[in-house]
């Protein structure tokens, strides 16, 4: 069993972060959503791992080189995002005949996949999806299931009239036929290999394509209102962990990393996360923040929001439901004329 992680794509939706970074490596608190889905594989007892870069693989390629994962890792090149059955069609030398499963790099499943590996060896499946139950189906790719319920009978992209409400989730096993039918399907109307239309070829061919259900949540990340809410969530199961001396009130399950100077003027109102080598001073950590690390927070609230390393705040003010990438500065002006001096990148997003 091999796993393929897909980290490529050019996250259009998450501009101007996606600019300088790949998306895949924007912090949940306080690590790369990419993170997640290694972590989940291994835990699956998936040892050999090849991820998919494409634009920024450097970036991509450093970060998870950083760590020392208990697996084989490989990098495979997607010159163009073409789809995620192209994506598979790169890395048809790196899978040879083995089963896969592929998870896509931007998503976060809270309960992982080891029971959803399990069902997919047990099953004799060709392929087998994971799906979940959402209250939007028409914003989703939907599954209608055979008539007894335990394979997958067709796959709609978007459905006007949902045949179900159970979502695809990011997260797909397959066996080596899918090969086969990724060679097989043409481009879509967005010149995209499609991964649904290759299941759809399976089903279409006769082959057998099961599916489990997430009971948890799952989150894909693709927008920033998606990258608060996973922040959210994965925040709701920390523990507190205060590891440096500190006389601050801080409240709850509020983790503070090594290195961190907090003076007694600040208030952390967990579930928070604090990097190393922050500096807060009269400052106000409201809950499900996540500061990252080398960060300086001055006289500002900030609440419900990311703050990416480096980034220095001292306005004042209060902000909330805010997605702040690296080494940004935000300060309050104290010269005249008064109003506000902003230098923002494209497609930046200022709500004043
Ligand atoms: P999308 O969310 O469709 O990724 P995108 O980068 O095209 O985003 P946007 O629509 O905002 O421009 O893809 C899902 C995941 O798969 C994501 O982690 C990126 C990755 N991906 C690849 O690695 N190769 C590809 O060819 C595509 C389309 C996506």
């Amino acid at each position: 069993m091999k796993a393929l992680i897909l980290s490529g794509g050019h996250g259009t939706r998450l501009r101007p972060l996606t600019y300088s970074q790949q998306k895949q490596l924007i912090p949940v608190a306080n690590k790369p959503v990419l993170f997640y889905a290694i972590e989940d594989v291994i835990e699956a007892g998936v040892h050999n791992i090849g991820i998919i870069v494409g634009p920024n693989k450097e970036q991509v390629i450093n970060a998870v080189k950083s760590v020392d994962w208990d697996a084989n890792i490989e990098f495979i090149y997607q010159g163009e995002p073409l789809g995620l059955a192209h994506a598979i069609k790169v890395a048809r030398d790196y899978l040879g005949d083995d089963d896969f499963v592929m998870y896509l790099g931007d998503n976060i499943l809270r309960e992982g996949i080891v029971k959803h590996l399990e069902h997919f060896k047990k099953g004799d499946f060709d392929a087998s999806i994971l799906l979940c139950e959402v209250p939007n189906p028409q914003q989703f790719g939907v599954a209608e299931l055979s008539e007894d319920g335990k394979t997958i009978k067709r796959l709609v992209e978007k459905p006007k009239i949902p045949p179900s409400n159970l979502a695809l989730v990011g997260i797909y096993f397959f066996k080596p036929i899918v090969h086969e039918a990724v060679e097989n399907i043409k481009p879509s109307w967005r010149n995209e290999l499609e991964i649904t239309d290759a299941i759809q070829w399976l089903i279409d061919h006769g082959y057998k394509v099961g599916w489990t259900k997430v009971e948890n949540w799952w989150k894909d990340t693709g927008k920033p209102e998606d990258i608060l809410d996973a922040n959210r969530l994965i925040l709701d199961d920390i523990k507190r962990e205060i590891k440096v001396k500190t006389k601050a009130k801080i409240l709850g399950r509020v983790i503070v990393e090594e290195g961190t100077e907090i003076d007694e003027n600040t208030v952390i109102k967990g579930p928070a996360i604090i990097g190393k080598n922050c500096k807060l001073k009269n400052a106000y950590i409201g809950p499900y923040t996540s500061i990252g690390d080398n960060c300086v927070i001055e006289n500002t609230e900030i609440e419900d929001s990311i703050i990416m390393d480096g980034t220095v705040v001292n306005c004042g003010g209060r902000i909330v439901e805010s997605l702040i990438g690296k080494e940004v500065k935000i300060m309050e002006r104290n010269q005249h004329p008064i109003g506000r001096k902003l230098v923002l990148g494209d497609r930046s997003q200022v709500i004043l």
